[in-house]
């Protein structure tokens, strides 16, 4: 979604805007702009429609817009297309202020008919205008201070917001407030810092505060200052980023995404080592008690996207070894369909960025209705971790691309370890098997290294997939979780149509879509249910479909009917999706770089989607 950032300082800021505002690339955005103001005099403002080097061409790499303190934009449109009129930032018809906004303002229809009674003209679309000119009426109004502007205008608007504003009166200042719409500030030397996400500043620091919903904050040179809604000033705790600012980088990598799949050993890893100690799960950091674990009636996976595939594959691991009645739920449907849920229940939200918007409200809805929530999140200090009764982090770092590959495999680990855990405290499973679980958990590393090793075979078929129009992915149990992952790689990052069916659900409609050479995936790791999906392979065959298998190894005779076949580790079942899921992801890469598309960046996709 559309990406903040923020400088007041000593040095010049435009070409600090444009270096954090290409950290933030990644998260999508179709047009972008910045206003920077040198001393006392007016903000500038310069917009551009498309990729960021638009601006940058405009403005000579920031050289041409002189000024100390300044916001910059990158827009992914919501209300109004894509223009240099929509674009970020806007300002008042006097130029008294000036701001850029993420997020949604739901009401903005009735306060623009306010405004435009009061006399206040509108030339964009957008609701961040509506904003902006809201905080220059009660700015005049109560002839108040920034804080009272923003408070008041709080107040009135409904939805979400991270706002950064400057006020002419006060230059050499930046005004934040943020409501629903993820937003740090940061703190240097002489300098502050604001971002919707921690990559734009890492850079320059690493000690960032996060401000909270209903906030509002004052940055000045090397000082930033809090305040609630009564504008009483209010103590906020500074806290070290952890990441390093190259994990952030490609470090040679053609693409974010490839550097991301090579990562997940590690990631795997890390994620595995923050829970396991001398071969048991511990999850005193997670903060779940066991009595809270035994007295668990029925748990809900609520999520989006590949989150919701994670949950998807979770429920038949939790349910099979901790034999816990699992409902998986995606986070747009969860929140509005009025759920009615067991007051023993837990509510497992899974996100990547902590941000998702529907997942947000979702843990919200649960909340209010007192049911317990535990969040499995990569980003530290997002709104899901910090709204959640619980939090397991998982240990992926910075993920870049659009297309999640790290994030996925470490929330499956979090769902494993869950799952083991439950069962053991439980008494579902023996202390036997439970040891065997961990140990085989702690080989995935390796073995999704030994499925990474095989990545030129995966090349070489992927690449002449390039002109398919349609692919299926077909599997049962957990290989129908992954089969839903792999069609979603696929389909987000080449374009080309795909669809993830349960095998035994073909005969009822889908096979009329085969066609002579349609590619069909059959993922086969559950061994009981093998021979079931092969015979639903050989069904397509009969129908003219190409055939290309994933399988552990040890099946060969599956080239007896397959087309390609690509061989996974063998490992326990519960785990196979962690291995399977890789050459998945590889294909959808390859297949996307072999049609010469921005793998990183897909069209109309957002890294983080904050709003509905
Ligand atoms: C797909 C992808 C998305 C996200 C979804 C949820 O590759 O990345 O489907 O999984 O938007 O995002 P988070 O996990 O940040 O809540």
């Amino acid at each position: 979604m559309c990406g903040i950032v923020g400088y007041v300082g000593d040095r010049q800021a435009a070409p600090i805007l444009l270096d954090g505002l290409s950290k933030l690339e990644y998260r999508g955005y179709d047009s972008a702009g910045m206003s920077v103001r040198n001393g006392a005099a007016a903000a500038e403002i310069v917009k551009a429609k498309g990729r960021l080097k638009v601006l940058a061409e405009k403005t000579n790499d920031g050289k041409t817009l002189l000024g100390d303190c300044g916001i910059g934009h990158t827009r992914w449109a919501t209300h109004g297309e894509p223009s240099v009129e929509n674009a970020h930032p806007h300002c008042s018809d006097d130029g008294n202020v000036v701001a850029v906004h993420n997020g949604i303002i739901e009401n903005y229809q009735e306060l623009k008919d306010k405004l435009t009674r009061k006399g206040y003209q509108f030339y964009s679309a957008t609701d961040t205008e509506v904003a902006v000119k809201l905080i220059d009426y009660y700015y005049k109004k109560y002839v108040g201070t920034p804080v009272d502007a923003l408070n008041h205008a709080m107040i009135r608007i409904r939805g979400s917001y991270a706002l950064a504003v400057m006020f002419k009166d006060y230059p050499e200042e930046i005004y934040v407030a943020r409501k629903d719409s993820p937003m740090i500030l940061g703190l240097g030397e002489g300098e502050s810092y604001l971002a919707s996400d921690v990559p734009a500043i890492l850079k320059y620091t690493r000690k960032v505060y996060y401000i909270g919903n209903l906030e509002i904050g004052r940055l000045e040179k090397g000082k930033i200052t809090f305040y609630n809604l009564d504008g009483d000033e209010i103590e906020k705790e500074l806290t070290e980023i952890k990441w390093d600012a190259e994990a952030a980088e490609k470090a040679g990598y053609e693409h974010f995404m490839m550097k991301e799949i090579q990562e997940q050993p590690k990631a795997v890893q890390d994620t595995l080592n923050s829970v396991i100690h001398e071969n048991k799960i511990d999850l005193a950091e997670v903060g779940l008690e066991e009595e809270q674990i035994r007295d668990v009636s029925q748990i809900y996976i609520v999520a989006c996207g590949s989150a919701y595939h994670v949950g998807v594959a979770a429920q038949y691991v939790i349910e099979d070894l901790a034999r816990i009645p699992v409902r998986v739920e995606l986070a747009s449907e969860f929140r509005y369909r009025k759920p009615i849920l067991d007051p023993n229940g837990l509510v497992i939200i899974i996100s990547q960025s902590g941000e998702t918007a529907d997942s947000l409200a979702a843990l919200r809805e649960a909340k209010s209705k007192g049911i317990r929530t535990l969040a499995i999140v990569n980003v530290v200090g997002s709104s899901i971790a910090r709204e959640a009764d619980n939090v397991f982090y998982t240990l992926a770092g910075p993920e870049i691309s659009v297309a999640t590959t790290k994030a996925y495999s470490t929330q499956l680990i979090a769902a494993y370890c869950l799952a083991v855990q439950f069962a053991l405290v439980r008494e579902e499973i023996t202390e036997e098997y439970y040891t065997e679980l961990i140990t085989e958990m702690q080989t995935l590393p390796d073995k999704i290294r030994k499925v990474l090793d095989d990545k030129e075979r995966i090349q070489w078929f992927a690449a002449k997939q390039a002109n398919a129009r349609d692919i299926f992915f077909i599997g049962r149990g957990l290989d129908y979780a992954i089969s839903l992952e792999g069609s979603l790689k696929m389909k987000e990052i080449s374009y080309i149509h795909s669809e993830a069916y349960a095998a035994g659900e073909l005969k009822h409609g889908t096979i009329s879509l085969l066609e002579d050479n349609t590619l069909v995936i059959g993922v086969l790791t559950q061994s009981d249910l093998y021979e079931k999906t092969l015979s639903n392979m050989v069904e397509c065959k009969s129908r003219g479909a190409y055939l290309c298998a994933v399988t552990s190894y040890g099946n060969y005779s599956i080239e007896d009917t397959a087309d390609f076949v690509t061989y996974i580790p063998k490992t326990d079942t519960h785990f196979a999706t962690s291995l399977a899921v890789i050459p998945l992801q590889l294909m959808g890469y390859y297949v996307s770089v072999s049609k010469g598309l921005d793998v990183d960046k897909p069209r109309n996709l957002a890294k983080s989607v904050t709003v509905e």
